[in-house]
């Protein structure tokens, strides 16, 4: 069994979505729920779950490599062999991503390389996008940058707000992420399109 740990930020529907993926004969277990955010709302989600949950609070800390050590001390201290970012809302420093090199994925809402960093389904409302999405790639220094192991579309409707369109997208990432995440722990790393 692969050893998961679900980096969150916030309200943690992704990590919901890996945390119940992970059953049965899935190759693989959550065993760790972190946040930076110590208010983060899924850390209720993981403690009803019985996930062991910890909190590095970003804010504690001076500087990133003081942040990525106590990380990176969390992780080791659960045994952790991959890491998914979730809503995680801190940018690693490339010390912290090569010591986990192949190791870390993350998703991001929208079709990658478009819109990497924030905002992005203004900004694809803005650009009159036909269509957006996610995207769950592998973490590399560059932000967003990853290669990319699976994306799913959603059409962009009429009317359609910031808030609109990242419900139709986040519906669709509760879907591909566990399905990306169970491939890449058998090793397999073909990109998945969803329709
Ligand atoms: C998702 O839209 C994810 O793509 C982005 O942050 C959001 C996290 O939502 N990186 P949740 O915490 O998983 O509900």
């Amino acid at each position: 069994m692969k050893r998961v740990a679900i980096l969150i930020g916030g309200g943690g529907s992704n990590m919901v979505a890996l945390a119940d993926s992970m059953t049965g004969d899935h190759p693989a277990r959550p065993v760790l729920v972190l946040s930076h955010r110590p208010g983060a709302g899924g850390l209720d989600k993981a403690r009803a779950r019985g996930i062991p949950i910890a909190v590095v609070d970003h804010r504690a800390f001076p500087d990133r490599a003081g942040f990525e050590t106590a990380l990176t001390a969390e992780l080791e201290k659960a045994a952790v062999e991959v890491i998914c970012l979730a809503g995680f809302m801190r940018v690693l420093t490339p010390g912290f991503v090569t010591r986990w090199a192949g190791r870390i994925l993350n998703i991001h809402p929208s079709l990658l390389p478009k819109y990497p960093g924030l905002d992005t389904h203004a900004r694809a409302l803005a650009a009159g996008d036909a269509e957006a999405g996610c995207t769950v790639h592998e973490v590399t220094a560059d932000l967003d940058s990853g290669p990319i192991l699976g994306e799913a579309r959603v059409p962009v409707k009429p009317g359609d707000t910031p808030d609109t369109l990242a419900a139709r997208v986040l519906e669709r990432e509760h879907r591909l992420y566990p399905a990306v995440l169970r491939r890449f722990v058998q090793g397999d790393r073909t990109p998945i399109i969803l329709p």
